[in-house]
């Protein structure tokens, strides 16, 4: 069993805390941005991720972060590393390592995630520059036929030889297939695929000998499609996500912690405490969100230095929240206050 494995996964799991996601690739933050009227520079991603990381006392809610490449690099506006910045609040820093999806070849509507190749040498380089653990994520488009059973079956190889490779490195791995909520498909659909889905990433995981005690998963909760007419309430996504991992999940697995994937942050943060609300479960159970963390926060900032601590306050209350919500002790009364 390797030490410093085991002292990552105890620092990422912890008691009332979840891993922040702040790894938008090029493309997607420029997406983000533009809803605010923030044009993409390097200064302004610096700007925006300096300020999440600084955060006053974000690490009593955030036990770890995920970065992308560029992050790494950069510097605060009083000259520190970033990923040392979060270090010193006592987040871990992580890296995003995967290098984005691309359509699967003779597979309409299927995607695969690539990346693979010299990830070795490239974790080599992120470990200098502090980084702990990794996250690579596979998406699953959901209808009627897909995802296919190649899609199924190729993208849990991925993320099996993913895995190991960090794990040969001494880093750990957050395994993420993403069962998309986009499409109008019904709970029961979205169930039936991260079934199979799941299933798959354990058989591969088992062959590639990943030690599951040493990954965290990140998945998406069971939902319906954005686009179905019937949405659910906290307690049918708790109850349907909660049937498929403890069938496919094993127990050695120390934590899952959710992406939110497009839902709201009250919805995504009212599905984590339903989930923990309904008694002990073998696993950690908390978050990794993107949008549900930063989204309150960025329409604070629009991008100007004046509005720098009420998006850190926005950010903070995300974070609370959920950390409530991760013990089973959030309720949307909260939402109201400070
Ligand atoms: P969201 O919570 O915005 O889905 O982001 C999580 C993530 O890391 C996606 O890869």
């Amino acid at each position: 069993m390797s030490t410093e494995l085991q002292a990552t996964v105890d620092a990422l799991v912890q008691k009332g805390k979840g891993i922040l996601a702040a790894d938008e690739s090029g493309p997607t933050i420029a997406k983000r941005f533009k809803a605010i009227g923030v044009e993409s520079t390097e200064e302004n991603r610096r700007a925006w991720r300096s300020l999440i990381l600084a955060a006053p006392g974000l690490g009593q809610y955030i036990s770890g972060v995920i970065l992308y490449e560029e992050t790494l690099t950069q510097r605060s506006g009083e000259g520190e590393a970033l990923a040392q910045l979060a270090a010193r609040q006592g987040i871990v820093p992580g890296i995003k390592v995967d290098a984005g999806k691309i359509p699967l070849a003779l597979a309409p509507g299927d995607e695969i995630t690539q990346g693979l190749d010299g990830l070795a040498q490239r974790l080599d380089g992120y470990k200098q520059h502090g980084a702990r653990f990794a996250k690579w994520r596979a998406v699953y488009n959901v209808s009627d036929v897909l995802p296919s059973r190649a899609a199924i079956e190729a993208n849990a190889e991925a993320l099996a030889r993913y895995a190991a490779i960090c794990q040969a490195q001494d880093v750990v791995p957050i395994v993420e297939p993403e069962v998309l909520i986009d499409g109008d498909h019904t709970l029961a659909r979205c169930a039936e695929v991260t079934q199979a889905v799941l299933l798959e990433v354990f058989h591969a995981l088992y062959r590639h000998r990943v030690a599951l005690e040493h990954m965290l998963l990140k998945p998406s909760m069971v939902v319906p499609g954005k686009a179905h007419a019937q949405q659910a309430a906290p307690d049918e996504v708790a109850a349907e996500t909660l049937r498929v991992l403890r069938r496919t999940v094993p127990a050695a697995v120390p934590g899952i912690n959710f992406l939110s994937g497009g839902q709201s942050p009250a919805e995504a943060t009212a599905n984590l405490d339903a989930m923990n609300r309904m008694g002990a479960q073998p696993w950690h159970l908390s978050f990794s969100y993107g949008r549900a963390l930063q989204d309150t926060a960025m329409q604070a900032w629009q991008g100007q230095p004046a509005n720098e601590r009420r998006a850190q306050d926005a950010l903070q209350k995300r974070a609370r929240l959920n950390a409530a919500a991760s013990m089973g002790k959030y309720s949307a009364s909260m939402e109201s206050t400070d």
